[in-house]
């Protein structure tokens, strides 16, 4: 694999593959404890946080609002102080972080001031409307500047109770709504057509909140929640399984050795890319399975292997969606086509990833191809070469930078930075477990 600005010569390879590895803590999670812990009132302490680009500008905007966040440095706890959120010092700015920006909108609703959200040029273009339709029939006064998405300012106050039947399975969407109710003491009803992943929930439960969640209805009362009777709590972040499985991926394409992942989540909403891998035919080994703050955590163990092609139904994604430009990497490389069916969502993430998987896919001589809203890509054996497009989608350049240490490979990617938004240890803990 060649970084930006390299001539693109053949990738050495990953022959062996070998250690230990723990993954950043995940990001779902921190931004979650990052924003609850600043409605509490009680110190709320973070081990293993994630202190990437997308936690910073969580911590960034909080901070705008009166909650105290300690330096997110790597390696280091991070204290939050909770407090009344005041009127806002500037405009919020979410950077790249569309997890911010949704969370932090419903957590705003119920509050009896303004607040005007921004964020990077990719985050500009993402929807808002599916969190601020909801939101708006709570109560919340919702002002666009340039259509459906950032910028946009918030008008919190007093909200009503909301049944939600909502159009897409999105944790984003039910988490602002939850937090909504919180903020706003109300009751709140949330439908998905899927169960999208729950952190929200399980973390709510840990500091006490009523919460009844069956299949895909989540039912909360925000008048329950009492902010001031939460005690101080220290919470251990687990690894992140959508960092994790970019060296379940290497480790799988190596031609030998073993990679052990340390302290990863495996909360059955997050890793469904591990029961595709399966069936795929990858031997994933869970050793020493524990529990965190409510999240199961466990090892993996990964073994190169073999892969087959696979067809990945639509109730699939929602557990697997942030892990579907690395599957389609490895279905690049097992035997037969691989079919992920009904992934529109992936048009509107950090970067239009289904026509940019399928376009770099491409580039480098692999047969893919959109077909509707589904990608099928045919593995092969082929050496892949060229240059690719990460759109500065940090899960694009990851997951080319992985199918560039085949054997063989040349691949470039137009930039590297991106990978700070979820993963800045990413190229120092590939090179760290490959040997030749
Ligand atoms: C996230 C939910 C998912 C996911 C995103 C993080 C979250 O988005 O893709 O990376 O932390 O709630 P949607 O809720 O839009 O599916």
């Amino acid at each position: 694999m060649a970084r930006t600005g390299s001539p693109l010569a053949p990738g050495r390879g990953t022959v062996k593959i070998r250690g230990t590895v723990t993954p950043p803590g995940d990001k779902s999670i921190t931004h979650r404890a990052l924003i609850i812990g600043g409605m509490l009132r009680a110190p709320l302490s973070l081990g293993h946080p994630l202190t990437s680009a997308d936690a910073r500008s969580s911590a960034r905007v909080l901070r705008q609002l009166g909650v105290r966040v300690g330096p997110l440095r790597g390696g280091h706890r991070v204290e939050v102080q909770g407090a009344p959120w005041h009127v806002p010092e500037g405009t919020l700015n979410c950077g790249n972080s569309g997890t911010t920006a949704r969370l932090m909108l419903g957590a705003l609703a119920g509050c009896p001031f303004a607040a005007r959200l921004t964020g990077d040029r990719s985050l500009r273009r993402r929807p808002m409307r599916r969190v601020t339709v909801p939101l708006t029939s709570m109560g919340a006064t919702i002002r666009e500047e340039r259509g459906d998405g950032l910028p946009l300012t918030i008008q919190g106050g007093a909200l009503s109770p909301l049944q939600y039947d909502s159009p897409v399975a999105s944790a984003q969407v039910k988490s602002a709504l939850m937090l909504a109710a919180l903020g706003g003491r109300v009751a709140v009803t949330i439908t998905e057509p899927a169960r999208s992943r729950d952190h929200t929930e399980r973390m709510l439960r840990f500091f006490g909140v009523d919460i009844d969640a069956q299949g895909t209805v989540v039912q909360l009362d925000g008048a329950s929640f009492q902010p001031a009777e939460v005690p101080p709590q220290s919470i251990d972040i687990p690894g992140d399984p959508s960092s994790a499985a970019f060296l379940v991926a290497v480790a799988l394409l190596a031609e030998s050795g073993e990679l052990h992942i340390e302290g990863v989540g495996v909360n059955p909403t997050r890793t469904g890319f591990l029961r595709v891998l399966e069936r795929m035919g990858a031997t994933i080994q869970r050793e020493n399975e524990r529990e965190s703050a409510g999240e199961p955590v466990a090892d993996l163990l990964v073994r190169p292997g073999a892969l087959t092609g696979t067809r990945v139904d639509a109730s699939e994604i929602p557990s697997s969606i942030d892990e579907v430009p690395i599957l389609a990497v490895l279905a690049a490389r097992a035997a037969g086509e691989t079919r992920f069916c009904s992934v529109a969502e992936l048009r509107v993430k950090e970067s239009d990833r289904l026509n940019i998987l399928a376009a770099n896919l491409r580039t480098l001589g692999i047969e893919a191809a959109v077909e509707g809203d589904d990608l099928v890509v045919v593995g092969s054996d082929h050496r892949p070469r060229g240059r690719i497009e990460t759109g500065g989608d940090h899960r694009i350049a990851m997951a080319f930078a992985v199918l560039g240490t085949v054997p063989g490979a040349a691949v470039a990617l137009s930039e590297t930075a991106s990978v700070g938004v979820s993963y800045p240890r990413f190229f120092a803990d590939l090179e760290r477990i490959r040997g030749e």
